[in-house]
Formats: C-alpha cells, structure tokens, sequence
C-alpha cells in the first residue's frame, strides 16, 4: 500500500519555531511495491486541521520531488500553529491517502524581539563565576488556549516555572556568534501553568558568553555581564494575547551554584538550594529587583540547531583503587557530558569529583592532557535524606572520574555517566566480518558525538573545545553518515559567515573568539585563513547539499563561499599559487620534525591544492544554484590553478617534487595529476609508503585521504593493508591500545607506554575518523554523487558499490536518509558474492557488483551489463536479492 510514512517541515517533524515564512517540506513514501516513484504530489497547509480552508492547496502537481518542497501560499504570520498534509500519485497510478499532520509553528518571523535583558544587580556581589537566580510571578486566568515562552540569555539559562525545569534542552541558548546572532528557545509552556498565580524563575550561568574560554585565560569573550530576556505568550481561545516580559520588577539573588564554567565544573552548596525560589509566594532575604542591561535585540534569531540534550545514561563498568590509592569509577567509554550521582550524609559533607581520559602507564588518575581545565565537580550535601545531582553550565570530556571526596562507601550504582550531545538522528549502521573495524567505528562514532556538543568541536576536555575549522572541514564527510547532521551545520555555517573577515578570510575558530583578542596576545599572532581550514566555509555548505540535497544552505552560504576562495585569489602568486601567510598543512603529521606540529608536505603545495579543491566546489555550487556565468568562472580558475600546480610541483619529467605522503595524496585525490602523470606519481607514493613500512605517515589533511588515494587509483590491496594495520601508526592501533574514541594523535600513548606531550593530546579528537567514509563507501559500499553532477543529490539516487578487500568476507550498510533506508547487505562464500539490498520509494540506485554481468543472478530480475568497474545494473526501489560468480 502507498503510504507517506512521515511529513516533516525545515527537517523537524513538528516543529516549534519555524524560522522561515516559506518553510520547506519533505515527506518519506512507503509502499510494498517496487520501482514506486512519485508521478505527483499535494500538498495543503491550513490554519484548522480539519484544512476546511487551507491556505495553500498545491492540487497535484507532476513533479518527482519529495524534498525541500517550499510553502507557496499567502505569507504566513509569527507565532503562529499550521497544519500541512500531502498526498501522491506514484507512476503507476496508485495515490496515497493523506499523510498524518505536521503541526508546525512560526517563530517571531519579523516581528521585532522586545522582552528586555534583565541582570542581577552588581550590588548583590554575587560568587565570581558562580549563577545567578532571576523570577517574577504573574496572574493568569482560566482562559489558555496556548502558552509560550521564547526565551534567551547572554550566559546560558535554565528556566523554570511553578518548580519545574521547562524543557530538556540544556546549556540554553547555545553558542553562536553573540554579538551577531543569539538564539532564542521556544517553550510550550501550557502545562506547566495554572490558573491564578503562576512562578516562573531562571537560573543563569556564564558560559561561553562571559566565563573562561581558550587555553589563553581569558574571560568575558563577548561581555562582562549574563542577562536574561524571556517572553511568555499567552493565548486565550477569542485569540487574545497576553504578553509577561522579562522587566525590572522581576527580583534576583543568589543560589546553590556558587561556580560553574564550561572548562572547569561546578561547585554547588546544596545547602543555599530552597526548592521555593520558582515558587509562588518565595520571600527571599537578600534578594534585589533586577536590573535592565542594554542588549543589541537586533541580533536575535530563533534556534536554528538542534538542542543539546541527555542522550545516553553508562553505568559505572568497574571501580578501580589504582596504585596510588585513588578511588576511580570507569564508565568504560570516553563521552561528554556529566556525572549524576547520589549521595546520603550530614550538611556539609562533600562529594569531589575530578575527571579523566585516561591512566597512566601505571595506572594511576591522569589529567595533565586537560591543561587549564580543572572539570572538578564540588558538591556540598544538604544532609538529611538522599540527594542526587548533575551539573549546570558545564560538561566534562571523561571515562575515568575520581571520588576525592564521597560520605560513605564509594559504590558504582550510585554514579551514571550523562551522555551530552546535540539531538541528531542517527543515520547510520555499519559493520562488517573483522572486529578491530568495527571497534574503530565504534570510536568514530563516539567521537562525532563527543565533539557535538552544539558546535563541532576540537576535543570536548582541555582548555579548547572550540569550533575548529579543519577539524569540521575534515570530518563532515563522515559525519554526514553518521547521523542527520544538515541543521546542526547549518548553524554553524552562518556563524561562519558572520564572523568572517571582511576580506573574505576565515577564522581559525567558530564562532570566532580568537580574533578579537589577537593584538591583546603576543602567542596569538595569526587567527584566520589557513589553507584546510578556512576551507570549511566551501567544503562544509557543499557537503551538506551533497548529502542532503538542501540547495538553500548553498544559497545562504554562496557568498561566503566565494569570499573565502577570492581571499586566496587576491593573496596567490598570479593568482593561482597560494605560496604566503600562516598555515597549520598538514597539521600533526608523523613527518614533522621532531618536537613540531607541522608535517613536513610543503605549505605551498598544500595551499594551492585546497586552492583548486574550494575552487571546484565553488564551481559546482554555483552551476547548482544557476549561476552560470559564474560557474564558467570559476571553472576556468580550477582549471588555471589545477595547471599552475602542475607546472609547480611537478618536474617535466613528471615526478611531484615534494616527497611527502600528504603530496600525492592531496595531488591524487584533487585531480591535481595529469593522465600522464598519473601512474608514476602512484608507483612513486607506493614506493614512499614502502619506505615507512606501509605505514602512515600522514597528518590532519592526508590522513583523511590516503585509503581514498589508493583506492581510486587501482590500490585498494594497499588501502586495505593501511586501514588493517595494528601496529603504530595505524588506526586500529589505537583499538589494540583499548581506546573508545579516536585519537588526536596517532601517537597519543605511543607503544613504550609514554605519552604525547601533554601539552595536546586528546584522546578524544574526531578528524582521523574522517577515514570512516572510506569504510562506507568501499567495505560497505554505499555511496551518493558528491560531484553535482547528476543533478541528483541527497540520497535521490545511489551507488552500491562494495570493493571486499582485506580478508573481510561480509558487511552491512543502512542509511536512513529522507527518503527511507538504503542498505546493502553481503558476503563472499564459496567464490560467490551475496547481497541484498534494499532502496526506498522515490529513489533509485546503481549497483555494481564484482563480477560479470553474465554471472549475476537474482530476484526480482534485473538487467546487469558489463560496466568498467564491475557488472553493473540501475534499479527503482524495492527489496532485491542478488549473487555472483567471482
Ligand atoms: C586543536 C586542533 C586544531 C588545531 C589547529 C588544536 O589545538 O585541538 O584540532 O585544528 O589546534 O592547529
């Protein structure tokens, strides 16, 4: 039967604030049939869900498109509730029934943001570091149809109403670039009110926005001073609005969070904690009205990630007495977030907890790697009965946690390690015959989620945590797969490009703190535009619309996109050889000098490679959103950068010049060799990879890379033997080495036991997971057009190609993209290769298998030819079962 089996509007399914007074919507088909594909669709949007008289009624229309179909009726208003519904027609004639509805929301739209920000007096001298506590009561009659509160802070917030804690998002509003973008949350806050008198309060904390950032000690990154600015909404059925905002009348005072910051944990007297503060009727002694604080409201936006949220709770696997003597609970997995705990005892007792990545080579609590980052949790008991706790503005990078100080018997059951990341779903299930790879894909994983935390972070432990540019840049190839990551993107990316440099350079970080603070710092003398990194501004929009299909967040970005690649213009040698400024390369390499972070592949070779790359994608981006002229363009750049490069770096005899593994990576898989080219500079990189043993010598830029290097260049035996290889260096290294997420050096805890320098070394740092789109591509064999050139993105159509290798003997890919699952599933037994594979309704997929189209059986039946890579066949959706002689 035709069925939609889900409707959703901007990627939420229903959603609270939408941003856009033309949201778009997208709608998965299901059906027991194969080859459906949608003839036409129609798609309605009323103000009553009963859609007596909708707004929009599209009638049907003859198009195949099922995603990003955008609002085309009379403007829609600010805060106000829609339904929409779709049907279709699939080719064959059959129609669907209506789908269930997508309540949606708008957010403010354009109506300007007015709730005043309101700050404790500076009078109350609260504790340094500490929160600060805000509430109001209000008068409310029975007469609620619905209730909202919309609500922002500079700092972060919790709010809370008639004693309970609204909503399940945490460290509220989230980090954008402040001063140019300050999200508001959205709150259905109808239940939680009653008739009569109604508390609401906020607890506010200083975050990213006022607490210490960067390894620089420094503070007050966007200001000195956290405020909140809240509206509540209410609606009577006769469509009466009553407006309660943030003001002066509101009082403030202190609290049990006496300290809490991002970097360093809390310190929480459960002692100063009265329940009744967001009570009514709550006399405080000591508290003061609060004062109005002058606040730029022009820059705030509604939400446009998604919310971090709890996402997983890990037991306590073992507790450990190490050598020293310390008492030591692990989670057995590296994550971010926090500890909960309970504990019983007397007023004033402690529980001290201190966090850790790893032990030592003997065992014992290590915590050099967090540099200045104390993630020290200092809870004082209340006494009495049981009480329980988790942190506030702050979350931890751990496995190993500490209790210095616990009343009574330190018992694992007690203790539960908070998984934190932002909400995506996740998209992803990989595994395949060998074990060691799937453990890696395990730390992949956790990785992208421990470094998710509403921005794509660095690390999630030490004194950074930031939103490093080529660590996203690198990775969001994987991530994509990983889990639905296209809004979490999204905002970032105009973070981006609101702190971009005018010039069309990009920060190092986003949103970018370290510019602003570069000529206060004699260690901080470059902030912006490295090559690999101010690349995220092209790499990321385009991965996103690759993989997604949305061609808005190409849109949006363009312009950004192209200042960045006319910044490297302007600064290249005749404009096609970027050979000047300050870049991390190939950040980390193993063929750094002794003591240096920097790889030894040439800056220059590097530079003018990404060059070329942005360029392309610029390209590509502008001939998807019809630009032409500008397409041709840029086009012709690439083709001038690709052939100044050649010129370059290679001698006429036609060996690349710089002997690097990075160099011929970054060459092969940039399109930077030429046909004549080609097979030398493959013979060579294999005889440089021979000299190391077959082992990588590759650091943030080629590491990514090298599997693909060789793969598509007719070495797949030798990026097997790369990716299978347990000895240092290697990824699967760090498997041996017992680690659950991926390193940020290969060399982290090097064989002899010793470690990198403590000076940086994550062990939790997700850019050499970026090898993990590799895996899925060629072990589990599924793949999208990430050249734009089909015209086709986002899972609309899909390549099956698995390329077994390496001794593995099965896998198992599914991918859950918009449009349903796309999984293939095989094995090689007995000389034949088995699969099965399934594509959803509306999508369509070419398979290639490893073999002879004369050898391929199967059903349903289908049609293989003999294609260069393999038999080859284009199938419609539906469940196929397929072998093959090979
Ligand atoms: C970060 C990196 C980042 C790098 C820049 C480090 O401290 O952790 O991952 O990209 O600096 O070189």
């Amino acid at each position: 039967m035709l069925k939609i089996s889900e409707l959703t509007c901007e990627y939420e399914k229903n959603p609270l604030a939408v941003a856009s007074a033309r949201p778009r919507f997208g709608w998965a088909i299901e059906s027991g049939s194969v080859d459906v594909a949608q003839a036409s669709y129609r798609l309605q949007v009323a103000l009553d869900e009963s859609f007596a008289s909708p707004l929009l009624d599209t009638g049907d229309v003859a198009s195949g498109i099922s995603q990003f179909v955008r609002y085309s009726g009379k403007s829609l208003k600010p805060r106000t509730r829609y339904h929409a519904r779709v049907r279709i027609t699939d080719t064959d004639g059959d129609r669907s029934d209506w789908s269930a509805v997508c309540r949606f929301e708008t957010s403010f739209l354009n109506e300007k943001w007015t709730a005043p920000f309101i700050a404790t007096p500076l009078s109350l001298k609260l504790p340094k570091g500490g929160a600060s506590y805000l509430r109001s009561e209000f008068v409310i009659g029975t007469d609620i149809e619905s209730a909202r509160a919309y609500v922002t802070a500079l700092g972060l917030y919790e709010l809370w109403i008639n004693g309970t804690r609204v909503g399940d998002a945490l460290l509220t509003p989230g980090w954008t670039s402040y001063s140019k973008r300050l999200a508001y949350q959205t709150y259905d806050i109808g239940s939680l009110l009653k008739p009569g008198k109604n508390a609401i309060g906020a607890v506010l904390g200083e975050g990213w926005y006022a607490g210490d950032l960067t390894w620089l000690k420094r503070r007050n990154f966007y200001g000195p001073r956290t405020a909140l600015s809240a509206s509540v909404r209410i609606r009577s059925a006769q469509g009466r609005e009553r407006i309660i905002n943030t003001d002066e009348t509101w009082q403030s005072g202190g609290g049990p969070v006496l300290y809490s910051q991002i970097y360093h944990g809390e310190t929480f007297d459960a002692r100063l904690d009265d329940a009744a503060w967001c009570r009514t009727g709550f006399r405080a002694s000591g508290w003061a009205n609060a004062e109005a604080v002058a606040a730029d409201a022009s820059v705030v936006v509604p939400q446009d990630g998604p919310p971090v949220l709890r996402q997983e709770i890990l037991p306590v696997r073992e507790v450990i007495v190490t050598p020293k003597g310390e008492k030591v609970l692990d989670f057995g997995q590296l994550m971010s977030g926090w500890v909960a705990f309970k504990a019983r005892g007397r007023a004033g007792d402690k529980v001290v907890l201190k966090h850790a990545e790893v032990l030592d080579a003997d065992g014992n609590f290590y915590t050099a790697n967090m540099r200045g980052a104390k993630n020290l949790i200092d809870y004082t008991l209340r006494g009495g009965a049981e009480e329980s706790f988790e942190p506030h503005f702050t979350f931890q990078g751990f496995r190993y946690v500490m209790v210095e100080q616990y009343p009574g018997e330190v018992k694992g059951e007690d203790f539960s390690g908070v998984v934190l990341h932002s909400q995506m779903e996740k998209t992803l299930d990989f595994t395949c015959s060998n074990e060691m790879l799937n453990k890696l894909q395990h730390n992949i994983e956790w990785g992208w989620k421990g470094n998710a935390v509403d921005i794509p972070t660095d690390c999630p432990q030490r004194d950074e945590r930031l939103g490093w540019t080529g660590d996203a840049q690198v990775f969001i190839g994987t991530a994509a797969y990983l889990y639905g990551v296209a809004p979490f993107f999204r905002k970032w990316l105009r973070d981006l490009k609101a702190d971009q440099i005018a010039d069309g350079g990009v920060p190092f970080v986003i949103p970018d703190i370290l510019t602003p603070i570069a000529h206060l710092e004699e260690k901080l003398k470059e902030s912006h535009s490295s090559t690999g990194w101010g690349d995220a501004a092209v790499v990321c929009p385009w991965m996103a619309y690759a993989r997604y299909g949305d061609a808005e967040i190409l849109a949006e970005q363009y312009a950004s996109m192209k200042a960045w690649v006319e910044y490297i213009r302007r600064r290249a040698r005749d404009g096609k050889i970027w050979d000047n400024g300050f870049h991390f390369g190939d950040w980390v390499a193993l063929d750094a000098k002794e003591g240096s972070y920097f790889g030894a592949t040439p800056n220059d070779l590097t530079a003018t490679a990404y060059y070329a790359y942005s360029t392309r994608l610029l390209a590509l981006s502008a001939e998807v959103l019809g630009k032409k002229k500008e397409a041709a363009a840029y086009r012709k750049l690439h083709r001038e950068i690709v052939a100044a490069f050649r010129s370059e770096f290679f001698t006429p005899s036609g060996r690349l010049a710089a002997r690097t593994q990075t160099s011929y990576i970054l060459a092969l898989v940039l399109g930077l060799v030429s046909d004549k080219n080609r097979s030398r500079t493959v013979a060579d990189f294999v005889s440089l990879l021979d000299e190391s043993g077959g082992h990588m010598t590759t650091g943030f830029l080629g590491t990514p890379w090298i599997c693909r290097a060789l793969g598509e260049n007719g070495r797949i035996d030798y990026a097997y033997s790369l990716l299978l290889k347990e000895d240092y260096p290697s990824w699967l290294y760090q498997v041996t080495r017992g680690a659950t997420t991926v390193w940020e050096h290969l060399d982290g805890l090097k064989p002899d036991g010793t470690m990198w320098s403590p000076d940086m070394n994550s062990f939790n740092h997700y850019a050499y997971g970026a090898v993990g789109e590799w895996m899925y591509k060629n072990i589990g064999g599924l793949s999208v057009d990430e050249t734009g050139l089909t015209g086709e993105a986002g899972f609309k159509s899909v390549t099956f190609r698995p390329q077994p290798g390496g001794g593995i003997t099965s896998s198992r890919i599914a991918y859950r993209s918009a449009y349903g699952t796309h999984a293939i599933d095989w094995k090689l037994d007995d000389g034949k290769f088995f699969a099965t594979i399934d594509v959803p309704p509306n999508t369509t997929a070419t398979v290639i298998l490893p073999g002879k189209a004369r050898d391929v059986t199967g059903s349903p039946r289908i049609a293989f030819s003999d294609g260069t890579d393999g038999a080859t066949a284009n199938i419609g959706s539906g469940t196929y079962r397929m072998e093959c002689r090979i």
